[in-house]
């Protein structure tokens, strides 16, 4: 019975979790920052790692406190090296690197986007190999192939903006509030995603890249020929010619991030899919995937909410990984902003 503490602080979420046995959680707390940012309309890097120094060592605590596990039962801790927030990653990282040396535990240095895919894991430890991971988020829009477990190549990214990043920003210029991507999914319900027809969001070249910027544009574009910018929502009250609007935009994204992973699915003849990422959350998108699964007889596997946002859980779980094959991280580990995977 091995239990890894998992810690995480790579962007606005001051997270610790205990997992024991790869895929038990026995506890998982997330702090998030959203109404310290909320009113900038983003992360502020500098107010974000501000927050974490004070709030590393309560969230750790608790964590254990939750687990019932005390600082001995520690097989080691994990925490995200990056890519990321480079002072935000540094609390994680710093405050890892002191309880290992302090407790003489393994310190085990993982990637924020190995955590993602490995999210997937958690609930379904059996799946099988190989399997196309979709890792949509705020900072990232990915898809890697994992011919065998713990290996992961990269066969599309994003040209410009993530899928998160653009449901951040259509919300941002429609004066929605942040973060964009749970106010659309909400907004959009029920409304019409067939009011506006955009292009689909894909490359024009054989490509399985992704390309956000140009549906952002477009959205905005829409938006001012409609007259629909900035305070569309007086008194509160979300006008239903707004809401067409986000429900179309959504439903574009939706549309390019499921078309390209089937092709890729394809292409490398696999036949398991795992959507993961904070916009793994967005309901459209989950139903879209299972859908497309179900006619194409593929097996899709999303995680729970709570898990597809950043969590120190999914760390944890990916820190399995590298405990089991002895890969731990020396003293001189550093935060690296623009790891990759
Ligand atoms: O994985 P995550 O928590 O942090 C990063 O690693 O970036 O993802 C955060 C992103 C944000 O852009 C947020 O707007 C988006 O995930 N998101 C959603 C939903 N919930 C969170 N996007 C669409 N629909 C949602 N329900
Ligand atoms: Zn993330």
């Amino acid at each position: 019975m091995a239990r890894i503490l998992g810690i995480e602080t790579s962007c606005d979420e001051t997270a610790a979790a205990v997992v024991e046995d790869r895929s038990r959680i026995l506890s998982s707390v997330v702090l998030s920052q959203f109404d310290l940012h909320r009113a900038y309309g983003g992360v502020v890097p500098e107010i974000a790692s501000r927050r974490h120094v004070e709030a590393i060592h309560p969230i750790v605590e608790q964590a254990l406190a939750d687990a019932g596990t005390g600082l001995d039962d520690l097989a080691a801790v994990a925490v995200t090296q990056g890519p990321g927030l480079v002072g935000s990653l540094l609390v994680g990282v710093c405050a890892a690197k002191a309880l290992a040396w302090q407790l003489d535990l393994p310190l085990l240095a993982v990637n924020h986007l190995e955590g993602h895919i490995r999210s997937a894991f958690i609930e379904n430890p059996g799946i099988a190999f190989p399997a196309l991971a979709l890792v949509v988020s705020g900072g990232h829009t990915s898809l890697y192939l994992c011919p065998e477990e713990g290996i992961y190549r990269r066969v599309a990214r994003t040209r410009d903006d993530a899928a998160g990043e653009a449901f951040d920003k259509v919300a941002k210029l429609l004066g929605l509030g942040y973060p964009g991507g749970p106010v659309i999914d909400r907004l959009a319900d029920g409304a019409d995603e067939n009011a506006h027809r955009f292009k689909k969001a894909v490359m024009k070249d054989r490509s399985l890249d992704f390309s956000f910027s140009g549906l952002k544009t477009a959205v905005r574009r829409a938006a001012h020929d409609a007259g629909l910018a900035h305070g569309s929502s007086t008194g509160g009250e979300i006008s239903p010619a707004v809401r067409d609007l986000v429900a179309s935009f959504q439903r574009a994204v939706v549309d390019a991030l499921v078309a390209t992973t089937l092709r890729a699915a394809e292409r490398e003849g696999v036949r398991t899919l795992l959507v993961t990422g904070g916009v793994a959350c967005n309901r459209r998108l989950r139903r879209a995937f299972h859908e497309a699964a179900a006619e194409r007889g593929l097996a899709v596997h999303v995680p729970s909410p709570a898990l597809t946002t950043d969590n120190a859980a999914m760390i944890a779980a990916a820190g399995f990984l590298h405990l089991e094959r002895g890969a731990f991280a020396d003293a001189a580990v550093n935060a690296d902003p623009n790891l990759r995977l």
